[in-house]
């Protein structure tokens, strides 16, 4: 694999996944994000979740040691010069994506391959705003990165197969199973995945049940591991909205209406786990419904 050196753009609860399972595989990790506390809470959640394989038994304390040596932070872009591969995993919005793209293309090598992780946004289109559209590729991680096997690969209308094969040894390489995707809005896992979360989010607001219910429904009657209000939390319900709005106005069907809840609770910046409060409030021992 030409691969030896990944640059992860965005720190959050995707990247700094992506910069553990890269590093465990091997690889040499650049990590940046915009927001410095990002990027120590990223490395002390890439620690944590290492020594919770240590302690499962699935890796051993070198590994471990070798890993966190392989990853470095970096609050500037400069360093990611030295990237063959830089994965952009920022906030789901469109202009901040650009922004990033605008900003890394004059210090990436040329040989370097920019792909994003984003779970939604059309891939031509951000190809189109960078200088390399033939090298620029979706790959798309499942949370939790560390355990979620699948990586979706979608291609933009310019990518080239050099591209796509070296994107595709990448993901073999750090053990995940790619499947391909069209690039259409919010390809095949979320094109499926958040309009059910979305009409969950409507069968609460329409007092059909309460969280609780809706949660338990699904996971005695459907089987889900998960209820979808909590794995709406779980996604973030700022990424959810934005991968609703990108459906809506991609497809040009009221079918995939944002419920008007989901807009309230970002409004409110009950964004799910990581700001603690969602449609669980997570300050107390146990989460608690908040309807
Ligand atoms: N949450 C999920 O379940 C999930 C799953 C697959 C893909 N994704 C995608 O991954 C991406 C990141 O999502 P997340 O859940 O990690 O979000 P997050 O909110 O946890 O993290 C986003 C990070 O991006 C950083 N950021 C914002 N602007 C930046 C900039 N200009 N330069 C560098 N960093 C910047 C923020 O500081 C933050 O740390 C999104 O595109 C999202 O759609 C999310």
């Amino acid at each position: 694999m030409k691969i030896g050196t990944v640059g992860v753009i965005g720190a959050g609860q995707m990247g700094n996944g992506i910069a553990h399972v890269c590093a465990l595989s091997g690889l040499d990790v650049i990590l940046h994000d915009v927001d410095e506390g990002a990027i120590e809470r990223g490395l002390a959640t890439i620690n944590g979740n290492l020594a919770r394989q240590v302690a499962k038994g699935t890796i051993d304390d070198a590994a471990r040691d070798a890993a966190m040596s392989r990853i470095r932070a970096s609050g500037g872009l400069e360093a990611l010069s030295a990237c063959d591969l830089a994965i952009e995993s920022a906030t789901e919005e469109e202009q901040v994506k650009r922004k990033i793209f605008a900003d890394i293309c004059p210090v990436l090598s040329e040989h370097a391959i920019l792909a994003t992780n984003t779970s939604s946004i059309s891939i031509t289109r951000l190809a189109a705003s960078t200088d390399r559209p033939e090298r620029f590729m979706g790959i798309h991680f499942m949370n939790p990165v560390p355990r979620m096997e699948l990586v979706e690969l979608v291609r933009g209308i310019a990518t080239d197969e050099d591209t796509f094969k070296e994107c595709k040894g990448f993901v073999d390489h750090i053990g995940k199973k790619a499947t391909v995707a069209e690039d259409f809005p919010a390809f095949i896992v979320n094109r499926i995945l958040l309009p059910m979360i979305n009409e969950a989010i409507y069968t609460l607001y329409e007092g059909v049940g309460s969280v609780e219910a809706i949660d338990t429904a699904m996971k005695l009657g459907a089987n889900h591991p998960m209820g979808p209000l909590e794995l709406a939390d779980f996604i973030g319900l700022d990424t959810c909205l934005s991968i609703m709005q990108v459906l809506y106005e991609g497809l040009a069907d009221s079918k995939y209406r944002p419920c008007p809840l989901l807009v309230k609770y970002v409004e409110a910046g009950w964004l799910g786990r990581k700001a603690n409060r969602g449609f669980y409030d997570y300050r107390g021992e146990a989460p608690v419904p908040t309807r």
